[in-house]
């Protein structure tokens, strides 16, 4: 017999829709999350920003020590999931219950490219990871912002004081790329890669095409 209480409320489905942003550092994405979080406002969504590792008080705190600490690889993968833990309980899936839209600068996608592609650490230790942590959950959508290694250089070195990952050789970033673009091709319904050699102008075209789909 079916009740309500046969059904997990992990399982349960979720009324609003989540989409992260991923690429390496330099790849433009943060250009474009303000873009996109006004183009589903204008469709009369809510939609609540956010990111990783951060998004709660913990998720920030982890994120300060993450972004300026060396540590074990293992410790960093570990932190990089608490950080996304909290912010699933914090603020993803409330969001998405209430029926908002949840946009977030990086998701799991981005520990299999860095602390996976980027620093070895081995793929099966991150499935057992995403599973403990989210194995109900995906993004609807992943924007992948892909550019080659020299323009996301440039792009870094014209902008900002560089982090504890931004200041990686280019082997590291080479590393994440191939399993950014490994990853697109093995979930190619939900990862979208989004050339972002273009101007700023013919991505948000771009964009707008492929979030709209959503809608
Ligand atoms: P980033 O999102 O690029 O923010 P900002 O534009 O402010 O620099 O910085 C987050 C860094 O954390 C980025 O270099 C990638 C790294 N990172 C991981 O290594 N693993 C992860 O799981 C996540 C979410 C981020």
């Amino acid at each position: 017999m079916t009740s309500d209480h046969s059904v997990p409320a992990a399982v349960a489905p979720l009324a609003g829709k989540f989409i992260s942003f991923e690429g390496i550092d330099g790849a433009g994405k943060s250009t474009h999350i303000g873009f996109v979080a006004e183009l589903l406002r204008a469709h009369g969504k809510t939609v609540v920003c956010s990111r990783e590792p951060g998004g709660t008080p913990l998720g920030e705190a982890l994120r300060e020590v993450l972004l300026r600490q060396a540590m074990h690889l293992e410790t960093e993968a570990l932190l990089m999931f608490a950080s996304r833990r909290e912010h699933m309980a914090q603020v993803i899936e409330p969001a998405l219950a209430r029926g908002d839209w949840v946009i977030s600068d990086r998701f799991s996608d981005a520990s299999f490219a860095y602390q996976g592609g980027g620093r070895g650490l081995d793929r099966s230790r991150l499935e057992a990871l995403e599973q403990w942590v989210h194995p109900h959950l995906q993004p609807d959508l992943t924007l992948l912002f892909d550019v080659p290694l020299d323009v996301a250089r440039a792009r870094l070195d014209a902008t900002r004081t560089l982090d504890k990952f931004e200041q990686e050789q280019a082997a590291f970033f080479a590393g994440a790329r191939q399993e950014y673009l490994r990853r697109a091709a093995q979930f190619p319904t939900r990862i979208v890669v989004v050339d972002s050699t273009r101007s700023i102008d013919a991505t948000r075209a771009a964009l707008t095409a492929i979030v709209e789909t959503l809608l």
